[in-house]
């Protein structure tokens, strides 16, 4: 097979009238009608444990979509032991054979799961279907393929050699198992930790977030379509911190690749800090966590640029994106012309179900995201600082649905222009147009995040400043557009701060995480 850069999965449309919308629609009647039996893989056995925990789409409490069954204390140790039982053969296995049961399974979602993968994302996790496609067809077979092409180069690197010696690198997968904490926004992140580190020739635990399990599960029967040996990846539900603290306990125990909330992510490093002496080799900590990504528009910008920049950035997926822009930086000149074109659009958003396709807002993921979310909104509708100027509603009855709201805020360090909120809320702020160099001095301490932010100005030298000024301020950085949506192979995507360790998913410097090198040097 060809190693080369592979193409982007092309993005279906899912038109109305399509033959794709049929077929996806099909799918989604088939999920809805079946009541789904869920169990963990262990060693590549199926385990129920008849302790079972109930799956509803976010959108429509009323209808269950199945269960899946939760593992204690013992379903996480046997995980463990059947990772490593399964890591000497893994290990040793030429890469790409190994690399073949990715791009199979790249190729299996393209051609023959597409819809199923979708389908589990719109009814689990409440993903509208070209939110879901960009999410667990396309970006997921994108990180397959891309990863195999990135440790193809990284295989390739090889120090020089000399007269009488010759040197050479092993590119060797870590002495232990990995974990895979994963979260419920992305499917595709959901596929990729567990298989990056596979594909080094790991062998791995995977705890996906309750609320992807309907669609890790329909992932990992698609790995072991592709020919996945069992044992190289072990899907187990179960509580977080019960996960962690055996993992964490395990002299195995050689690496982490996290996505999901900061404090979660410091506790784990802790814990691990706690236990470094346990560890026969030092353990790969890997995370990406939380943001706080901003949108800041220059008084050179084009209002209608802004105003979708911030329309789409802010609310795709509900602003459940970690990449989501929630707060912006509007110049005094424009702002009543970018504000009354962001509220326009967000009038044309409708809400409802995933299977209705006119609606762009869905649900929320959960009660406690909902509360969270809706408690914010509250304060701020108390709050003589900030005042809202679009949505503000929010009903549960049904479903998790919350209104894209906008906060306007004259305090540049309100609350919500500082925290992680997860959710449909934008807050703005008006500077004065000519004080843009001091509004960046704000911006660039106002959180304690550096995931993604945009710039939005036709003024190339006020790209050219903001561009070094925000160096730090985040990781992927977008000029004139929104800040979501990074495409594999295309903005590898990561933040440092408090957004992680800046590993880049889909590109060699995650991969090289997983990895540990041994130089050999023979002397004739
Ligand atoms: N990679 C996702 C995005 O860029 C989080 O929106």
């Amino acid at each position: 097979f060809d190693y080369a850069a592979p193409a982007n999965e092309p993005v279906l449309s899912y038109a109305p009238g399509s033959p794709e919308r049929a077929a996806l629609k099909k799918q989604l009647a088939a999920f809805k009608a079946e009541s789904a039996d869920i169990p963990m893989y262990i060693g590549g056995k199926e385990v129920r444990t008849g302790k079972t925990v109930d799956l509803r789409p976010p959108h429509e409490h009323k209808h269950k979509l199945g269960h899946f069954h939760q593992g204690d204390a013992s379903h996480i140790n046997d995980a463990i032991a059947a990772a490593l039982a399964a890591r000497e053969k893994w290990a040793n296995m030429d890469w790409e054979a190994r690399a073949g049961i990715f791009l199979r399974a790249a190729d299996l979602i393209a051609t023959k799961y597409r819809y199923h993968m979708n389908a589990t994302t719109m009814l689990g996790q409440s993903k509208n279907a070209f939110q879901a496609e960009i999410d667990s067809a396309c970006e997921l077979i994108d990180f397959l393929r891309w990863n195999v092409h990135y440790l193809s180069e990284i295989y390739r690197q090889q120090p020089v050699s000399a007269p009488g010696i010759h040197n050479r690198m092993e590119y060797r997968p870590l002495e232990g198992f990995v974990l895979a904490v994963t979260p419920f926004n992305f499917t595709a992140i959901g596929g990729n930790l567990p298989t990056s580190a596979a594909m080094c020739g790991n062998v791995v635990v995977w705890k996906p977030a309750n609320t992807q399990v309907f669609a890790a599960e329909m992932f990992m029967k698609i790995l072991i379509e592709a020919g996945l040996p069992d044992g190289v990846i072990n899907l187990v539900y179960a509580s977080g911190p019960l996960i962690g603290d055996i993992c964490f306990a395990n002299p195995h125990f050689a690496g982490i690749h996290f996505t999901g909330s900061t404090g979660v992510f410091q506790t784990m490093w802790k814990t691990i800090g706690e236990n470094i002496h346990k560890y026969k080799t030092y353990p790969r900590i890997v995370g990406e966590t939380g943001g706080k990504d901003f949108v800041l528009i220059h008084k050179s910008a084009n209002v209608e640029i802004a105003a979708t920049a911030l329309a789409r950035g802010a609310f795709e997926y509900q602003g459940q994106k970690c990449s989501a822009a929630s707060r912006a930086y509007l110049p005094s000149n424009i702002a009543e012309a970018i504000k009354t074109k962001l509220v326009a659009d967000l009038k044309t958003m409708k809400m409802g179900t995933t299977e209705d396709f006119s609606n762009f807002i869905n649900a929320v993921i959960d009660e406690r995201s909902f509360d969270k979310i809706a408690q914010y909104i509250d304060n701020a509708k108390k709050d003589p600082a900030a005042k809202i100027i679009a949505g503000g509603n929010y009903n549960k009855s049904e479903g998790y649905f919350i209104e894209p709201t906008v906060i306007e805020t004259t305090d540049p360090k309100y609350v919500t222009m500082c925290e992680e909120i997860f959710g449909p809320v934008l807050t703005i702020h008006v500077y004065d147009a000519e004080k843009f160099e001091e509004i960046m001095e704000v911006l660039d301490h106002t959180s304690e995040y550096a995931l993604t932010g945009a710039i939005i100005a036709q003024d190339r030298y006020a790209v050219e400043l903001a561009t070094r000024k925000l160096v730090n301020a985040a990781g992927n950085f977008y000029i004139n557009d929104k800040p979501t949506g990074a495409v594999v192979g295309q903005q590898p995507f990561g933040g440092a701060r408090a957004s992680g360790t800046n590993d880049k998913a889909g590109s060699m410097l995650n991969l090289y995480r997983w990895l540990s090198a041994r130089a050999i040097k023979e002397t004739f």
